[in-house]
């Protein structure tokens, strides 16, 4: 096991004695020696022609609510979102029915990037505090290293000079641990030296197209949890849009792994970053798919299963957003027809 991230299984009994979780969801140890369980809900509705879609009616507390009864205990979300507060509705509402208390709950929120400057961190995290009617997060992310001003023009702001406001923030007690999303080796590097407080966790996309071998090697070796998104990669179709070429939810090979453990091939992923000591963060609506999702802490995938799937890697992103590209701290690799900014008609 990689050295200073450690997956902690423990039993059920001693789960829910130390770190206070769903009896059978481990949990992964941070730096700073906070628990953070091994699978999280991811609540990011997408994109479409009015910009981020914003949940209808009750739809995320409902997903939250049902969640919680069956066992997740860690939420993403995001300023950018719009599903704040109705995490936070569902959150207030498992507690005050007494299924759980605030301090078995794991929430992940991240900074958005018109909020880059030191003094602006307090200020967009409390607004997140509020959103969410919460006294603190478990984790805040930046959410991007880019930092855009107001009218969603580039900003210089350094992001050496955001993460010092998170680190104002973990001192403050409003944030338990701060990390970052988005970041490529060359500025994870950069953080780690000019830090005072180390990332405890490094939040990218990983799945089956784009493993990130590197990357994860790397965060790991400094003791960073990496969290990974989109896990699912072309398995499924999201917000409408359809799935990009790649292993398909009936692909042969994932099948025959899926088979072998009496399991589903989207469970079969989920266990692979499980396996590669990442925690997954899947996004579902559907309440039966919530509960496919979690019940992947009862099997485990051999070393040639988890090269097998290692073996589709193509560094395919789902999220890229070129048309930032021309950015000093965009994160990857630039491609030759940018998309057209959506968040254009913000300015
Ligand atoms: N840090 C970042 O920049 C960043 C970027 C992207 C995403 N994220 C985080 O990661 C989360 C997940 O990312 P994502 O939504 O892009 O990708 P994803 O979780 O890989 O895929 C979501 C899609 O899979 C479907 N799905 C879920 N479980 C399924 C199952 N068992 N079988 C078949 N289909 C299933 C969902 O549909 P239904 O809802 O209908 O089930 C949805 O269309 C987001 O919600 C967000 O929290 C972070």
């Amino acid at each position: 096991m990689t050295r200073g991230v450690r997956l902690v299984s423990v039993v059920a009994a001693l789960c829910v004695q130390l770190a206070n979780c769903a009896p059978d969801v481990p949990t992964f140890k941070l730096n700073n020696g906070k628990e953070m369980p091994a699978i999280a809900l991811g609540t990011y509705l997408g994109f479409d022609q009015n910009g981020i879609v914003k949940p209808q009616d009750k739809q995320v507390v409902k997903v939250v609510e049902h969640a919680i009864d069956v066992g997740y205990r860690h939420f993403d979300t995001a300023s950018v979102y719009s599903t704040e507060e109705q995490l936070g509705e569902g959150v207030r509402n498992k507690i005050e029915e007494g299924k759980v208390i605030r301090e078995d709950l794991f929430i992940t929120t991240k900074l958005w990037n018109t909020h880059h400057k030191r003094e602006q961190v307090a200020e967009a995290l409390r607004e997140s505090l509020k959103q969410l009617s919460l006294n603190y997060v478990d984790l805040y992310l930046m959410h991007w290293p880019i930092g855009l001003n107001e009218d969603y023009s580039n900003s210089d702001v350094d992001f050496m000079e955001t993460w010092r406001g998170l680190e104002d923030m973990q001192r403050l007690g409003l944030a338990k641990s701060i990390g970052l999303s988005n970041f490529n080796q060359e500025q994870l590097e950069r953080v780690i030296k000019e830090c005072s407080i180390k990332p405890a966790v490094l939040q990218i996309e990983v799945h089956p197209q784009i493993i990130q071998s590197d990357l994860v090697s790397y965060a790991q070796s400094q003791g960073i949890v990496v969290m990974g998104y989109s896990p699912f990669g072309s398995l499924v179709s999201r917000f409408g849009v359809p799935p990009g070429s790649g292993p398909s939810i009936d692909d042969p090979t994932l099948v025959e792994i899926a088979k072998k453990h009496g399991k589903t091939t989207p469970q079969v992923v989920l266990r692979w970053l499980v396996d590669r000591d990442i925690v997954p963060v899947p996004k579902t609506v559907n309440l039966k798919r919530l509960e496919e999702n979690i019940d992947i802490f009862d099997f485990k995938l051999d070393k040639d299963e988890i090269e097998k799937i290692n073996k589709y890697d193509k560094q395919i992103r789902y999220t890229l957003p070129s048309f930032w590209q021309n950015h000093p701290y965009y994160p990857f690799e630039k491609i030759e027809n940018p998309l057209p900014n959506p968040f254009e008609k913000k300015a």
